[in-house]
């Protein structure tokens, strides 16, 4: 089902201001939006008035065409999972995952295939005839996912539902979660603070703050083309390096003394309206490499951060900023090595010295 936003702000009551506003939005039908922010940017927000939870201040939601604003949370043909799940304590995790299945009525055969089809996902087939209680927290939070799952909904809605499990199992679970939504196709709309998470799951990510969109786009265009510097900043692990400086004859010069680059032609063209002003250079760890001392900074390696198939540098620049750089784990760094780290000049990234935006 598509979904559709125009508008869209939220104002609760004995608030001064606005939580959301001027949320404009379409999911496509079949697609996996993840609503994207820091705490308390409101991701939760949005969701619960997609979910009729929360009301509308301003607005319009449609879900296929059809004006939602009034519907109950009941009449929406959606299913939602939280990060606090609640499950029916006195019933088995079986029965849980069958219960709104009952209710619809359905028969007992077509109740048990799609039970035992979401327990095989989830991995619960060991626990289907245990009370909630004797399982953990990563267990019961898998049968709230079969719960929500069964029920085939028009629209799924989750809530941080991986937040509560172990870091091996949340991988999995994303996993598992991206191949579900492929086989069902329903339309998930999923919370979380967490870029990762939003990075391999998503079709399209909605990165919020302070209730404004900062960007919506595929992950792909998050990464390589992010709108602002607050999106540069929150996308990307390590994050993104941003270096103060000014546009100047051609050429990107840093406050930060040693760095002094000639951006190529195309990005040229898009500065030449910021002449004599200030902008911020971005550079991503994995662009920057140990090479010539063309349009390059010397740095001293301070720490060495070692993950195996990466390293991440920590390199200090003479007035004492810290530069990180990332390069594949079996080249041999030493601390306190001196190098010259060229930028890839395919890989810069111009924001606005005033406004923040993206200016290539
Ligand atoms: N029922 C409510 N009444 C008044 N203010 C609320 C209510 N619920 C949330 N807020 C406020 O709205 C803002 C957004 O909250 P929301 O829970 O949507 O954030 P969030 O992005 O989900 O954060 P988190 O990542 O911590 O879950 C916060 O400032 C919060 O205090
Ligand atoms: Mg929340």
């Amino acid at each position: 089902m598509k979904v559709t936003m125009e508008n869209l702000g939220k104002k609760y009551e004995g608030r001064e201001n606005f939580t959301l506003r001027n949320i404009n939005l379409e999911i496509e039908d079949q697609e996996f939006l993840v609503i994207l922010g820091p705490s308390g940017c409101g991701k939760s927000t949005l969701l619960r008035m997609i979910a009729g939870l929360n009301s509308i201040t301003e607005g319009e939601l449609y879900f296929g065409g059809k004006l939602m604003n009034k519907v109950q949370p009941k009449d929406r043909d959606i299913a939602m999972v939280f990060q606090s799940y609640a499950l029916y304590p006195h019933l088995t995790v079986y029965d849980n995952m069958a219960f709104s299945l009952k209710m619809q009525k359905e028969r007992k055969e077509v109740i048990h295939q799609k039970v035992m089809e979401a327990a095989e996902v989830l991995q619960l087939e060991d626990y289907l005839y245990s009370k909630p209680s004797d399982i953990s927290g990563g267990q019961r939070q898998r049968v709230a996912l079969g719960r929500a799952m069964v029920r085939k909904p028009g629209v799924f809605l989750m809530d941080e539902p991986l937040s509560n499990l172990d870091a091996k199992l949340r991988e999995h679970m994303r996993v598992e979660l991206v191949r579900l939504h492929k086989q069902l196709g329903t339309t998930s709309i999923y919370v979380t603070h967490d870029q990762t998470e939003a990075m391999t799951m998503a079709d399209k990510i909605l990165l919020l703050d302070g209730g404004e969109i900062q960007q919506f786009g595929t992950p792909n265009e998050f990464y390589n083309t992010p709108a602002n510097l607050f999106v540069a900043r929150f996308i990307g692990s390590p994050t993104m390096n941003i270096f103060d400086g000014v546009y100047q004859n051609g050429r990107f010069v840093s406050d930060n003394g040693a760095i002094d680059i000639e951006p190529k032609d195309a990005d040229k063209e898009l500065l030449n309206a910021h002449e004599g002003k200030k902008v911020y250079l971005g550079i991503r760890p994995e662009r920057l490499l140990a090479g010539s001392k063309e349009n390059s900074f010397k740095g001293r390696i301070d720490v060495i951060e070692m993950l195996g198939k990466e390293q991440v540098l920590y390199v200090k620049l003479d007035d004492d900023k810290e530069v990180i750089i990332s390069q594949p784990g079996h080249y041999k760094y030493e601390i306190d090595e001196i190098h010259d780290f060229e930028f890839d000049l395919d890989a810069l990234h111009f924001f606005d010295g005033e406004t923040t935006k993206r200016i290539n």
